[in-house]
C-alpha cells in the first residue's frame, strides 16, 4: 500500500469529502455548502486550515479541518475512510491540524466528540487532549452528547 499524502484541500475536493463524510458520519454529516463555506475561509488570513489524505492514484482517503480564532484552536472534523483506518492516517492529520494551531499560536485547542466515539477519544488522549466538559444533546437529531477536549499550549510535533 502507497502511504498517503497530505495536502491542502480545494474545492474540487468536496465531492470526494462528501462520499466519505456521509458514510463515516451518517448521523450527523455535514452538508456540501457547509464545507463551500470552510474553504471560503482558507485563503490568507482565513480562519480555516483543511487538509486531505490522497492515495498514490490521488484518491481522498481523509481530511481535516482547523478553525483558529484569536487565541483558541478548534478541530472541527476528523476522519478517515474505513479501508485505511488503523494504520495512523488519523493521527498524521491530527499531528497537522496541531502544527497548524501552534503556528497560529493558538493558546488552547478544543473539540467535541461523541462519547459513544471511544476510538476517537483515544486518538485525541494519545495527543495530550483532555476532558474538560460535556455538551447534553450536542449531536442532533440523534441526540447524543458530545465530550468536550482540551489541549493546552498546542506545539508542532517533533517528526518520527
Ligand atoms: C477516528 C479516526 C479519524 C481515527 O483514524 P485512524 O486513521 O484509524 O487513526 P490511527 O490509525 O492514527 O489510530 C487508530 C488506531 O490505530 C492504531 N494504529 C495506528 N497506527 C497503526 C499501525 N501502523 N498499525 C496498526 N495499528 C495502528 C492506533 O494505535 C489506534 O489504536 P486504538 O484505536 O486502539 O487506540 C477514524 O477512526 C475515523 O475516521 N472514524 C470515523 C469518523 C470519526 O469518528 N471521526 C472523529 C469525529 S470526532
Amino acid at each position: 500500500m502507497t502511504a498517503a499524502r497530505l495536502r491542502p484541500m480545494r474545492w474540487w475536493d468536496i465531492e470526494p469529502v462528501m462520499e466519505l463524510e456521509l458514510r463515516l458520519f451518517p448521523e450527523d454529516a455535514w452538508s456540501r455548502g457547509m464545507y463551500w463555506s470552510e474553504l471560503a475561509d482558507t485563503g490568507p488570513g482565513g480562519t480555516r486550515h483543511y487538509t486531505v489524505a490522497v492515495d498514490g492514484d490521488g484518491a481522498v482517503v481523509g481530511y481535516a479541518g482547523l478553525m483558529a480564532v484569536g487565541a483558541e484552536g478548534d478541530v472541527q472534523t476528523i476522519a478517515v475512510a474505513e479501508d485505511q483506518q488503523g494504520a495512523g492516517l488519523g493521527a498524521r492529520l491530527l499531528a497537522d491540524l496541531v502544527a497548524e494551531a501552534a503556528r497560529r499560536q493558538c493558546a488552547e485547542l478544543l473539540l467535541e466528540v461523541r462519547m459513544d466515539n471511544p476510538r476517537a477519544q483515544r486518538l485525541y488522549e494519545r495527543f495530550g487532549f483532555e476532558p474538560v466538559g460535556i455538551r447534553r444533546g450536542y449531536y442532533q437529531p440523534a441526540n447524543v452528547d458530545a465530550l468536550v477536549m482540551r489541549l493546552d499550549n498546542p506545539k508542532e510535533p517533533a517528526d518520527g
